[in-house]
């Protein structure tokens, strides 16, 4: 495992930055918010940089490069379906800015035909990207969650029968990215195919994290939509995608309008062109594509159940030693399978204060807060519906939340030993530790370490 780790961290960028702490001392950042995104990997930014003197307009051009670049384009759908085994030729790609655009883009496409009376089924575990773009299109059902936060399966198919031939789409995360709970998706889309609905998989927490198979149409457990993003799995430049069936996406009118959607427009007529491009209207990301592509081939060969593997024994003993802390509670330690994330509270301290804390003493980076699931982490600290209205009607009280530890393939156990380490001595030092980090909170910008940090770093 330490000769795999070395070797995994030798392929990610940034992992010797040091940024400052607050007595001013520079260590070297350790990196724990891997769901929000994750650092670019080596070969991504070579691949990018080797691209770039041959970049050029996409589609419209009769040059060289622009040919080149088209075709780096529109192989980069063939390489993304072949990564997560979509179908070869009844699925196609949408290239879109991220998985919230991809999820959004699928609501409006689908609400075009909704008469009325569709219902749509998310779960309560749900990360906003796939819980708001549903609200206002669908009427919205939400599939139960257990007191660990597990998904209640009996609730998916009890609501399936009650809806039955109403329901428009089952849309579930595959990984949860605050509890880092993976999802039965075979079995999920086994019951949803049993009552004739279709299946949208949030793969944005699961795709970066370990193998994903959409199975051949003639499965009864074939995904029949999936979404990612490629900035979580090492690849910036802003590329989402959505995979689906061509010929569904043929059905529906383009959502943005304009040129490189159409085969021919006068003052009278729109023609549309075929999906996908009718759906990527304007000038698309070249880069992006080229950007995940790269990361598609490097995740490839290190192989996602080694990814998976490798996070999993990582994560676990994350989970032991954050246990070890007083006033610890886990959210997120019970399931087995779960890919690389755990959050927490320790009893007494607020959530964003420690989170400033370890950056502050430690240069550890976790997030804190409701992570964009606040149904989710409501659920899960049993925040009731009358302290939810007393916040909502007092903006200037803190608002509850947790810390999330999430990882990427390159951490190591060093690191989550100075996490535990650093986390020890928060809190054995919390009475005049955090009082520190409380006026760094209320402090006005121009005289807090957030202002120093970024006139300072190296
Ligand atoms: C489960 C899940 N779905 C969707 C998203 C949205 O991804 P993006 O911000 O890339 O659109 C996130 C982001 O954290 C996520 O964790």
């Amino acid at each position: 495992m330490d000769d795999l780790n070395s070797y995994l961290r030798s392929l990610v960028v940034g992992l010797k930055e040091k940024v400052p702490l607050i007595n001013g001392e520079y260590v070297t950042a350790i990196n724990f918010d891997n769901a929000a995104t994750t650092p670019p990997l080596k070969s991504v930014l070579e691949e990018v940089v080797n691209f770039i003197p041959w970049y050029s307009s996409v589609h419209r051009g009769t040059g060289y490069k622009s040919i080149l670049s088209s075709d780096l384009y529109e192989e980069g759908r063939t390489v993304i379906k072949e990564f997560v085994n979509a179908d070869k030729t009844g699925d196609t790609v949408i290239y879109t800015k991220n998985a919230t655009e991809s999820i959004n883009l699928l609501a409006y496409m689908l609400a075009q035909d909704n008469d009325g009376n569709e219902v749509v089924l998310t779960t309560l575990m749900e990360h906003l990207a796939n819980d708001l773009p549903w609200r206002d299109k669908f009427q919205v059902d939400y599939i139960g969650i257990d007191s660990c936060g597990g998904l209640l399966l009996e609730d998916l198919e009890m609501k399936l029968r009650k809806y039955r031939g109403r329901v428009k789409l089952v849309t579930v995360t595959g990984a949860s990215n605050v509890t880092g709970y993976k999802n039965p998706i075979d079995k999920i889309a086994g019951l949803t195919h049993k009552y004739g609905a279709k299946l949208l998989v949030d793969g944005a927490q699961l795709v970066p994290h370990c193998p994903i198979d959409m199975k051949g149409y003639d499965s009864p457990e074939h995904i029949d939509y999936l979404v990612f993003s490629a900035h979580k799995m090492y690849a910036p430049f802003g590329l989402g995608v959505l995979i689906g069936p061509k010929e569904i996406f043929e059905r529906y009118q383009p959502v943005y309008r304009g040129g490189g959607a159409v085969k021919l427009v006068s003052q009278r007529f729109i023609k549309w062109d075929s999906a996908p491009y009718k759906y990527e209207t304007g000038t698309p990301n070249v880069i992006g594509v080229v950007a995940l592509v790269a990361a598609i081939r490097a995740l490839t060969a290190i192989g996602m159940e080694s990814v998976y593997n490798c996070e999993k024994e990582l994560i676990e003993y994350a989970a032991e030693g954050l246990a070890s802390i007083p006033g610890m509670r886990l959210y997120g330690a019970e399931s087995d399978e779960r890919i690389g994330i755990v959050s927490f509270s320790i009893e007494g301290v607020y959530h964003r204060l420690l989170a400033k804390a370890l950056a502050g003493e430690a240069g550890i980076a976790v997030r804190s807060g409701l992570f964009c699931a606040h149904p989710y982490v409501e659920r899960l600290m049993g925040i009731t519906d009358e302290e939810l209205e007393f916040y909502k009607e007092n903006p200037g009280v803190p608002l509850p939340g947790l810390i999330r530890v999430s990882l990427g393939l390159y951490n190591s156990f060093q690191e989550i030993d100075d996490l535990i380490d650093s986390l020890g001595w928060i809190v054995r030092n919390k009475a005049t530790c955090l009082e520190e980090y409380q006026r760094i909170i209320d402090a006005v910008p121009g005289t807090s370490w957030r202002y120093k940090v970024r006139r300072e770093t190296p």
